[in-house]
């Protein structure tokens, strides 16, 4: 009998190839290329010809109640996971080192442990004493957690094997370390093999599994994409290193809305909820002054007021600087093409600066309106009211298009003291929501009737 063919496979890109090697000549990743052998049929069956289980079908009509979910009361979370962990699901929270990923998860999970979940906290970066140490700080000792401290998969799926939990939490994926895989903690191969054996897990036992991942630089869950396809929810978690702001956002989730945030203050009592985060994003707003523009938003199904700040200035180099915090620097691009030739509002010998302020990440293009209005009213010199909202999505003719939600922005605005708006013309608005409004059809209206230039 002719020895099984041993191929080797690139499991970032699938290209196949007849020797190992360390670098994939295919996509160019590292560590990527592992052995695969040929499928062998097991003893006494042959793989040829035979008949596989028939599928049960079902019509689309067929009731399915709605998952059970877990609440654990921390309100900003159980948004965010669409309304509480669901069981046999597996989540990734992901996150910059330091962010505070450790602190959130240690608390949810003394949450979901109260509530009556069998709740197991499985380090691989602390020893158990630094994670009782922080428990203590944020006040947690008395929760009924269990804690390990292990980075081996097959004693950690030995213990879930036998113990049964309800909740696991897996601090983080890429301490993580399979005997199965001939790979180092933390690489390519071993971060898909430790993941997928954990999601298994959840899905074979009705546990919830959350994993913690780290972010690469270039902000990417380090490991491959496909751990983020293998989980049922991705979770980041975002913030500016000298902010106290948190925001947990998700990107994807198989059981409830994507985009929703939940918002936390990093405290010396560990992360408290913010539920009104408009509030907290304008508590720094000082009195009103060009470049300054507030935006009313919508994250996920909440309103949310941010201040958008714009500052332009000539520039001494040939070259003039397009810097961007909290915004899509293309969209920036955009906007400024669009001031440039649709309104004769020119940017050549500028230096333009974008910020939003409180750390947090917008990318509606709803907030094109708002953009504009910063960038306008810091070249013109010329403030906005300080009573004034904006919003509204730029086209590149220049006109303003209506934007979805406009009674709920309008809401929160009047909510929080603000009494008028510069929106686009032809929204369909029944409630005014008590503010006066000013709808404006497009760009160059803008310019002129609000700032006196073009
Ligand atoms: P941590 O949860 O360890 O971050 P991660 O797991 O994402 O790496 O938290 C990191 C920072 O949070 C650390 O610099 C200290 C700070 N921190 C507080 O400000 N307050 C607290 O109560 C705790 C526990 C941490
Ligand atoms: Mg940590």
């Amino acid at each position: 009998m002719a020895k099984p063919q041993i191929s080797y496979t690139c499991q970032s890109c699938g290209a196949h190839f007849t020797k190992w090697s360390g670098q994939c000549d295919s996509c160019g990743e590292w560590n990527t290329i592992v052995e695969e052998a040929p499928l062998s049929p097991g003893p006494g069956k042959a793989l040829k010809g035979a008949r596989g289980r028939k599928l049960a079908l079902t019509d689309l009509s067929t009731k399915e109640a709605p998952p059970p979910r877990s609440a654990s009361g921390m309100e900003e979370l159980d948004r965010v996971l669409g309304g509480g962990l669901v069981p046999a699901s597996a989540i990734l929270v992901g996150g910059d080192p330091g962010i505070g990923k450790s602190t959130l998860l240690l608390q949810a999970a003394a949450r979901f442990a109260s509530n009556g979940l069998k709740t197991f906290y499985i380090s691989g970066e602390e020893a158990s004493a630094q994670v009782r140490l922080r428990a203590a700080r944020l006040g947690l000792t008395d929760a009924p957690v269990q804690l390990a401290t292990e980075t081996s998969l097959r004693d950690i799926m030995t213990t879930l094997d036998e113990e049964r939990p309800d909740l696991v939490v897996i601090d983080s994926i890429q301490t993580m370390w399979s005997d199965n895989v001939e790979a180092a903690p933390g690489s390519v191969s071993q971060v898909r093999a430790t993941a997928q054996e954990l999601t298994t897990f959840a899905k074979r036992r009705g546990a919830a599994v959350i994993l913690v991942g780290h972010v690469t630089k270039e902000g990417q869950i380090a490991g491959p994409r496909v751990v983020e396809h293998m989980v049922d929810t991705v979770l980041y978690f975002e913030g500016e290193r000298g902010h106290q702001f948190r925001i947990l956002r998700s990107v994807k989730n198989r059981f409830g809305p994507a985009d929703e945030i939940g918002v936390f203050e990093m405290t010396g009592g560990g992360l408290a909820e913010v539920t009104n985060p408009s509030a907290l994003f304008l508590s720094e707003r000082g009195k009103p002054a060009p470049g300054s523009v507030v935006f009313a938003g919508i994250e996920g199904t909440r309103p949310v007021l941010v201040e958008f700040q714009a500052l332009v200035a000539p520039t001494p180099h040939s070259q003039p600087r397009r810097t961007v915090v909290g915004w899509d620097g293309g969209r920036l691009a955009m906007i400024l093409a669009v001031l440039e030739s649709r309104c004769g509002i020119p940017f050549t010998g500028l230096d333009v600066y974008l910020n939003v302020a409180g750390g947090l990440k917008v990318g509606e293009p709803a907030a094109d309106l708002a953009v504009a209005a910063a960038i306008l009213s810091a070249r013109e010199d010329v403030a906005l009211p300080a009573d004034c909202v904006v919003f509204g999505e730029i086209s590149l003719s220049g006109a303003l298009r209506p934007v979805g939600q406009t009674e709920n922005r309008l809401k929160e605005a009047a909510k929080l003291g603000f009494s008028s708006a510069i929106a686009p013309a032809g929204g369909k608005i029944s409630g005014r929501e008590g503010m006066s409004l000013r709808e404006m059809a497009d760009l160059t209206a803008v310019v002129g009737e609000v700032f006196g230039a073009g």
